[in-house]
């Protein structure tokens, strides 16, 4: 199978295919990450732009990375310190970036949509680092990966989503990718921050958290998004870490060997309590491993497509691809043979 999307733009429209095809490759970059060099030569002499129009730790210095991982050049570029101050509009700024031929840019911004706005500009391809409420495609991803590395297949698993559903892109893609992947999704917040059309896509919906745990095999717990809340969503933060934050008396009523995903930044007290963010069952910190897989795997399908197909030819005429001089000094694997990832096929 290839890859056969332009952009990365959500999970939505992702067939399970298509998922699992990514999360396949990520699982054979991990391996890179491992080793004592951490780089390959895959994206060597390609810039990866990085434009981020919010705050970001994680999901930037991610990307960043992941492209030097595969030898490309990362450029970020900052809302705070672009000529967005000055008054530049975004599609003038992506004009530009695009007008010195990256090979991919990667957009976090703050309203919902901005990177489709992006990709019809259709200059090159554009990868969702978070638009607004909407989706955070490459967070579920690692969050999948991660979930399918500690339980096995997705398939029939119960996942918890708990928090400020109504706010979060990061619950958006992830219910897309586990109820596409055969996960049953239960949602669990305050009555107010749990938006009932989302039943529409098969899932549980619970006020109470005890209840809603019973029985989970995962457990993804939420940020309050406080800077995206207009009103008062409930009464008070006590209040709401009283109902909603996860504790260690909580996680009892999940199965034995739950595991507890955050995306962060954690809000220690609030949603999570310090013995659970910290505690045995905890993956917060292996996620963030898995993201840098994630975004390589990502940043390989969408900015080789041309490449494999230039490579089937040179194949076809018995030339050899990419295997001039690299000055990068690492083990050799599928990636430094610019092939097809030998996992990326099926489950
Ligand atoms: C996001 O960008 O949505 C984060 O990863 C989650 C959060 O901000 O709470």
């Amino acid at each position: 199978m290839t890859f056969s999307q332009r952009h990365f733009l959500g999970i939505e429209g992702l067939s399970r295919d298509e998922l699992l095809f990514v999360l396949n490759t990520a699982e054979s970059f991990r391996e890179i990450s491992e080793r004592e060099v951490k780089k390959v030569p895959t994206l060597r002499g390609k810039t990866i732009i990085n434009l981020f129009y919010e705050s970001s730790t994680r999901t930037r210095s991610s990307f960043e990375i992941a492209a030097k991982r595969l030898s490309a050049d990362a450029i970020n570029i900052s809302a705070s310190t672009s000529s967005v101050n000055k008054g530049e509009t975004l599609m003038d700024t992506a004009r530009n970036l695009c007008a010195m031929r990256p090979a991919a840019l990667v957009l976090r911004h703050p309203a919902s949509g901005a990177p489709h706005l992006l990709a019809r500009l259709n200059q090159c391809p554009v990868i969702n680092a978070g638009d607004g409420t909407h989706e955070h495609p490459t967070q579920a991803l690692l969050d999948v990966m991660t979930i399918r590395e500690h339980l096995g297949d997705i398939y029939g698993k119960t996942v918890a989503i708990v928090g400020d559903i109504l706010h979060s892109r990061v619950a958006r893609s992830n219910i897309l990718a586990l109820t596409t992947l055969g996960a049953q999704v239960r949602l669990i917040g305050p009555p107010t921050l749990l938006p009932p059309e989302f039943s529409r896509w098969g899932v549980e919906r619970h006020t109470d958290l005890r209840a809603g745990l019973a029985g989970v095999d995962a457990i993804m717990m939420l940020r309050l998004q406080r800077e995206r809340q207009t009103r008062n969503f409930f009464p008070s933060l006590d209040e709401y870490a009283r109902r909603f934050c996860l504790t260690v008396e909580a996680l009892k009523e999940a199965k034995p060997n739950v595991i507890i995903l955050h995306p962060g930044p954690m809000n220690r007290g609030v949603e999570i309590d310090s013995r659970v963010a910290d505690g045995p069952y905890s993956v917060i910190l292996e996620q963030v491993t898995n993201g840098v897989a994630v975004r390589m795997a990502v940043l390989y399908l969408l900015t080789t497509q041309e490449r494999l197909a230039t490579q089937d030819q040179s194949v076809a005429h018995g030339q050899a691809v990419g295997q001039e001089g690299s000055d990068v000094q690492a083990e050799p694997s599928a990636w430094d043979e610019h092939t097809v990832p030998k996992r990326a096929v099926g489950q």
